[in-house]
Parts: C-alpha cells; structure tokens; sequence
C-alpha cells in the first residue's frame, strides 16, 4: 500500500503520539495542565520535589500502565514481541542506495542508520542477511544514505518493496561517489564501505562519509511503532543549551 504523504500527515494528526502532530496543534496548554496535576498528585503522595516546568506530562497512572515485559532468559520470545518492543524506539527515516561497477543501482529503505563516529566521520547502519540488495552493496563498496522528510513516505514504501529494478520510474542524478542521490532529501551522506560485521540475521555496515549535505529547512519523517509520524518540537527545550554545556557527542 502506498502511503501519500498528505494521508501520513492526517493520520499523525489525530494519532495518540504526543510527538505526531501539527505545529499548528496547541498542546502546550494540554500539557501545562496535566503537569500541574501530575505534580499535585506527587506532593500529595509525599514527594518533596514539584516536577520542574513543564515539558512531557505524566499521562498515565500506575495502574494504567501496559508494560509488556520480555524476559529472554525464561521463555521463548515471540518475534513480534521483540519487533514490538524495537519499534517503541521512534527512528528516522532513510532509503540507502548504491551502484556496483557494472552499473547496476539498488535501493532500501532503512531506518537502522546510525551516526558513529566524529573524527573520523563513520556511520552505520544494518541489512538483513537475506537481502537479494546485499551482494550489490557489497560489491560496490560505496553507498549513499539519503535521509527522508516528512514529504517522502510515499518513497519509503517504494524502496521497501522488492522490484527488479526501483529506479525505473525515477531520473537519479549520481553523488561524487557514483551512487543515486534522492532529490529534495532532508540530509545525504556519501560514503566508503569501510567495514562489515556480521551480527546475528544482519550484517553492520560500517561508511566512512566521504561528502554529506542537509536541508535546515525541511522537516524528517519519523517511523515509531510500525507508523510514519512527524515531528512537533516540544515548547521550551532546547537540546543544543544542553549540548553546549553537558555533551559534545554526535547528533
Ligand atoms: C521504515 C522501514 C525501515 C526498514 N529498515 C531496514 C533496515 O534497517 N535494514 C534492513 O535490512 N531492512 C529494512 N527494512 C526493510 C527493507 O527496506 C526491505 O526488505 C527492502 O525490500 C530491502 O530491499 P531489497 O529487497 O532491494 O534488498 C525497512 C523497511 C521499512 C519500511
């Protein structure tokens, strides 16, 4: 099924994540108000501390609460299970190209990419072992992770969907390292293949960026629970006063 991008953007809309939504969307008011009532309950309850400021409310009760818990060490662990628990971590979104020398172009949608490492500039990201792409990426040696915005479900699913041939409908232009670069793409980093480590059903595709770009004006497509989702940025937190003081890691 294709999903058009206006469709995903209804369907965050009226989703139940607090981070889908439409910046037009006032939760701060929302949000102030189950704060002070979450924090109410808390001094109530003994607490010495009135939560700070108000940033994600406390939306649930104990009681409430549904989680599923999965303890690997006593019993067989459903698959989908495990899928499940995976997904509640909100990623975004990436199609990940590449073009072996015989000229042959191969595209994936994967949302498993990671930055790495600053100094040297690495990435990473992970394919199933059973990819009929893998051999292509292998034998390239060179791949492009062309990073999605919210406009671009609609490609998600195309590159997601095994076809002999994905880049029939599109005119690609080539990035300096010879691979399809996706146009109007939130961000894009060329790399180097420079090591692969098999992990268990995937293999850890380790780049060296070689060239990379981003667009400060669009916004990404997120992927959390099996859903596509944009993002709302949360009133009054800013992470970079938080990157300057506390950490000067990636991202
Ligand atoms: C949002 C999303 C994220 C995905 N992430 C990955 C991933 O990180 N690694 C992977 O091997 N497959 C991932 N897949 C599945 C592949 O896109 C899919 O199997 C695709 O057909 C692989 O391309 P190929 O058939 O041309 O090898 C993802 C699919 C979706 C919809």
């Amino acid at each position: 099924m294709v999903l058009p991008a206006d469709a995903v953007i209804r369907e965050c809309m009226v989703s139940r994540f607090l981070m889908a939504g439409n910046r037009d969307y006032n939760f701060h008011r929302a949000a102030k108000a189950a704060t002070i009532t979450a924090s109410r309950a808390h001094a109530r309850h003994g607490r010495r501390k009135a939560w700070p400021g108000y940033g994600f409310p406390v939306r649930r009760n104990a009681a409430e609460m549904a989680m599923q818990v999965l303890d690997f060490a006593q019993a067989e662990v459903d698959p989908r299970e495990f899928r499940n628990a995976l997904g509640r971590f909100a990623t975004g979104v990436t199609v990940i190209t590449t073009r072996t020398p015989a000229g042959k172009c191969e595209g994936m949608t994967a949302n498993s990419f990671s930055a790495l490492s600053l100094d040297p500039p690495l990435v990473l990201w992970s394919i199933k072992r059973d990819a009929p792409s893998l051999p292509s990426f292998q034998e390239a040696g060179v791949f492009t992770i062309n990073v999605l915005t919210q406009e671009q479900a609609d490609l998600s699913h195309h590159f997601a969907t095994r076809q002999l041939d994905k880049f029939s409908e599109f005119i690609v232009p080539d990035g300096q390292n010879g691979c399809p670069l996706l146009e109007n793409a939130l961000a894009f980093f060329e790399c180097r293949l420079q090591q692969t480590i098999e992990a268990g059903d995937h293999l850890i595709m380790i780049g060296e960026v070689t060239r990379a770009g981003y667009d400060e004006a669009a916004d990404p497509l997120l992927f959390s629970a099996g859903r596509y989702a944009i993002a709302a940025a949360l009133p009054n937190r800013d992470a970079r006063d938080d990157l300057a003081s506390m950490w000067e890691g990636l991202g």
